[in-house]
């Protein structure tokens, strides 16, 4: 596997194998993990909704209080790591941008930024998912809700549990106890208390804006509305969504059968996925 990297002595960016590359023991991104991150779909050598993964990168920065990333930089980058990779195809694209190298407290020496972009096979989802809830909150007004962060721990955490129990994703509840996110998806849901309409937590709930979430309302609907947590025992059906899953039916959820899965609007969702992603690669 052959990977990019730049700044943290690589300059302006260079292709080598991942076994060469070295990034700092003082990177902040290593440290404390002050960095943000996105994961993106590459089909053919090329990337899924690409324009959209940079202006999210380029939010979870902002939010982060990173110096702006150079996206044209990073375009390149991914270009040039893709190409460089010409057998990982469908490719999982992995984009690092961290604070650079800095003290190991969590104060910022304001030096260059990080860039990285690795590649890896991208396993073909699995047609229905369990998942299990989580004890723990996704906290809607923290201070990294909503950016895509290299302090992804507590989803480490969470998937971990997740497996445990033989489901394949988790699923959070914020401190509201209304439903929010799994740890790399978001979550759609229809049943009485949506009054049968798909529905999807809206931000202020604290999900990441998901990009595929983004797609499937604007390509097929949904409201976006809170759902209480009490309200998931009486779901008829349910669907994940992101950018490795694209709309992945729900099967159970902590062991409940759903009625459906896919259920008529999780078909449907499946359905104009498929063709709209197939026919616009960067929607
Ligand atoms: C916490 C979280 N929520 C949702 C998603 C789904 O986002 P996307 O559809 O952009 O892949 C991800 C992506 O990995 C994520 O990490």
């Amino acid at each position: 596997m052959r990977v990019w990297i730049a700044g943290s002595g690589y300059g302006s960016g260079r292709v080598m194998p991942a076994e060469e590359a070295r990034i700092s023991l003082f990177d902040h991104g290593i440290t404390v993990g002050d960095g943000v991150f996105e994961t993106i779909k590459a089909v053919g050598g090329r990337a899924f909704a690409l324009t959209r993964h940079l202006r999210r990168l380029a939010h979870s920065a902002e939010g982060l209080g990173l110096f702006p990333p150079d996206l044209d930089l990073l375009a390149g980058g991914i270009g040039e790591a893709l190409a460089a990779n010409p057998e990982v195809d469908p490719a999982r694209v992995r984009v690092t941008v961290t604070a650079g190298p800095g003290p190991l407290g969590s104060e910022r020496s304001g030096e260059s930024l990080t860039y990285a972009v690795a590649v890896a096979d991208f396993a073909t989802p699995e047609p229905t998912v369990d998942v299990a809830v989580v004890p723990w909150l996704r906290n809607e007004r923290g201070a990294l809700t909503g950016l895509k962060t290299t302090s992804y721990a507590e989803n480490v955490r969470a998937l971990d549990y997740a497996h445990r129990r033989g489901a394949g994703e988790a699923i959070f509840a914020n401190t509201a106890g209304n439903l929010c996110e799994g740890t790399g998806s978001n979550i759609f849901v229809a049943g009485p208390a949506t009054q049968g309409q798909l529905a999807t937590p809206p931000l202020s709930a604290g999900p990441l804006a998901g990009i595929t979430r983004a797609l499937v309302l604007e390509w097929f609907g949904g409201e976006q509305s809170d759902v209480p947590m009490s309200a998931l025992a009486g779901l008829t059906e349910a669907f994940l969504t992101s950018s490795g899953r694209d709309v992945q039916p729900i099967r159970a959820i902590d062991g409940h059968v759903l009625a459906d899965a896919p259920g008529p609007l999780t078909r449907k969702a499946m359905a104009v996925f498929a063709e709209r992603s197939a026919a616009e690669m960067d929607p």
